[in-house]
């Protein structure tokens, strides 16, 4: 606002533009008979003013309701500004172009295309009353750095950034904005691939109407208020280092980094200290859900400094999904890459699951099921054993295309993004026998050598056409008890990591913020949760424990019928040999231990002296 001549329109302009959102000249919307008026030198009065301020207010209200907009009006009185801002004073920020009437009489003198003849500027000024609830800005300041001003002033900064608009990216966002933060967005920009993502994404959903979009790393970082909180949501790997190196010269101390996407562990704990030297905070945070649970509420599981996570709480907590109590299905894991680490385990956890499915089906095919008829069986299960997979395995089932269903048309080579690798080498590092989730990405490993298999099908296969003799209900029982095999061994893991790095794990709040939101949610997850209040081992828990017990013939019966009719079931038939295994008293292994000791001299304990001392024996 401000008299004729102080610049409102090239001003208003500009900062339209810096702000990406409309611009509207308030003299665009005089009526006619006020141009005639001015033209003909008269002033304006009260009268004349009041339907052309409330014409600018209308606009105004509908500008908010959608990204807001620049108005430039000379709104000279107090009275003229409560007409424009009406209903709307707590959305409006005025910003007065302050000036010297020497100032402006020059500059208005060297306008021919203003229907305003300098001789009104007196007026002008006679009728101005200063604004106290207003931005001043000297108009001797140059357009860049009034706008510069405006912004570092005005511009309320965000709460909450996200770098990296993928879909992930791009779904936590409209779940932020969702609700009610206030949230800025970065996508880089590429030429001619990644262009406008930011600016193009926040007009598509009106949800982002108050969101800030950017491609330019300083203003996006700058936008945030202090202590910044960060997301990346980037490809896991070297990206995140790259991204970490463009950010930092813009941070500030304290800021916080929050890596939202499949990283791997270890390299959270070198970025969190690396940061750390630097007074930035890092968490590796998993977040589980795919787009759908990004959008409508992931499971979430930070990681790092506790009190970096009081700051970022609020946010995550609230776009989280909630549990059957209505608390968010997010929680502070500990310290370091735990939360990373969990995730990985929870990709382990959802690796078997998925296998299992498979393998659930494949054997019912060979019971002599059609499709239809496996997922109406599996519809049944949702009763005793519902869970995310099963319900979407049920969905692919029933999917057609045409007259086919699709899932026959897909090519059996499954893929993986890692996360299955890295929980293995994981186990192996730990020395602990996660042998479903090696199982279940081995058995991947196994299905992309699809030539091969086909080669050998024809040379070694003879195919028979006995069909598996097994009742539903004994596929279930065995579905059941690889289940809690998988769930044992994946929790197993984190308890032993939880010891080895010192974290500190809360089985039970881990197992918590897994029963919604996540891939891996299930009912039997909701059990785990009171089971780990008591132990952290699961078969130890008497219904568990009986379970296993109902469930054990079963998977025995299911195991051997496939094992006979030479149908792959890979996690199903490890789910009883580890359980025997980690249920034999006295194993097999002394003989590995002798013949260690026969060719490598390794030593061995022995049982008589209950294990205290090292033996060698001279075997020959
Ligand atoms: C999740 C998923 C998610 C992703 C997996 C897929 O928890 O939301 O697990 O992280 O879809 O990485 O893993 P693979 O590509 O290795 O099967």
């Amino acid at each position: 606002m401000g008299v004729s001549g102080c610049g409102k329109s090239t001003v208003g302009k500009l900062l339209a533009q810096e702000l990406e959102i409309p611009f509207i000249d308030g003299d665009d919307y005089h009526p006619e008979a006020n141009i005639k008026k001015m033209a003909s030198g008269q002033a304006l009065n009260d009268a004349d003013r009041k339907g052309w301020l409330e014409t600018l207010n209308d606009l105004a209200k509908q500008q908010l309701s959608k990204e807001g907009c620049v108005i430039a009006c000379s709104a000279l009185k107090q009275k003229y500004r409560d007409t424009l801002s009406q209903s709307i004073a707590h959305q409006v920020e005025w910003i007065y172009l302050s000036g010297t009437i020497a100032q402006i009489f020059e500059r208005l003198k060297s306008r021919s295309d203003h229907f305003m003849p300098s001789t009104l500027l007196q007026s002008q000024f006679d009728t101005l009353e200063v604004p106290n609830k207003a931005l001043h800005i000297d108009i001797g300041l140059s357009p860049e750095i009034i706008i510069k001003t405006i912004k570092n002033k005005l511009m309320i900064p965000s709460d909450f950034g996200l770098f990296g608009l993928g879909v992930m990216g791009k779904s936590l966002c409209r779940n932020l904005a969702n609700n009610g933060f206030k949230i800025s967005m970065f996508n880089r920009h590429v030429d001619g691939v990644e262009e406008q993502v930011a600016v193009n994404f926040k007009a598509q959903f009106s949800e982002l109407s108050t969101a800030a979009a950017f491609d330019d790393i300083s203003a996006f970082v700058n936008s945030l208020q202090q202590p910044r909180k960060i997301m990346l949501m980037v490809n896991a790997g070297k990206t995140i280092d790259f991204v970490i190196e463009d950010l930092l010269p813009h941070l500030s101390k304290n800021d916080i980094l929050i890596d939202g996407g499949n990283s791997n562990y270890l390299k959270t704990k070198e970025r969190f200290d690396y940061l750390k030297d630097k007074g930035i905070h890092f968490i590796g945070t998993g977040v589980s859900g795919g787009e759908e649970g990004a959008l409508k509420g992931p499971s979430i599981m930070p990681s790092g400094a506790a009190e970096a996570y009081e700051d970022v709480k609020p946010f995550l907590e609230t776009i989280a999904a909630k549990d059957q109590n209505g608390l968010p299905c997010c929680t502070y894991v500990g310290t370091e890459g735990s939360g990373h680490f969990i995730k990985m385990v929870h990709n382990g956890i959802e690796y078997v699951e998925m296998q299992l499915l498979a393998e659930v089906c494949s054997v019912l095919k060979h019971a002599g099921k059609n499709l239809d008829e496996i997922a109406d069986i599996l519809e049944t299960w949702k009763e005793t054993a519902n869970s995310y997979l099963l319900e979407i395995t049920v969905d692919i089932l029933r999917k057609k295309e045409g007259d086919h269903y699709l899932v026959n048309q897909i090519l059996d080579k499954a893929g993986n993004k890692g996360t299955g690798n890295w929980t293995t080498i994981a186990s192996t590092q730990l020395g602990v026998p996660s042998t479903l989730i090696a199982t279940a990405l081995f058995a991947r490993y196994t299905s992309f050598y699809k030539d091969e298999r086909v080669a050998n099908n024809e040379h070694f296969r003879i195919t028979t056409d006995t069909t598996i003799d097994i009742t539903i209900n004994e596929m279930l029982e065995g579905y059941q008890f690889a289940r809690i095999m998988n769930h044992y061994q994946g929790f197993k893991l984190i308890s032993e990591a939880s010891k080895s790095f010192n974290w500190d794990l809360n089985l039970s709040e881990i197992a918590r913020i897994w029963t919604n939101g996540c891939i891996i949610r299930s009912t039997l997850m909701e059990d785990l949760v009171t089971v780990f209040k008591n132990t952290t081992n699961i078969i130890m828990d008497e219904n568990f424990a009986a379970a296993i017990k109902a469930y054990k013939p079963s998977v025995k019966k299911v195991v051997s019928q496939c094992i006979l009719n030479d149908v792959s079931v890979p996690c199903l038939g490890e789910s009883i040999q580890f359980f025997n295994g980690i249920t034999t008293a006295n194993s097999s292994a002394n003989m590995i231990q002798a013949q260690r000791d026969y060719f490598g001299a390794h030593t061995y304990k022995r049982i008589d002296d209950y294990g205290v001392k090292s033996h060698h024996t001279n075997w020959k």
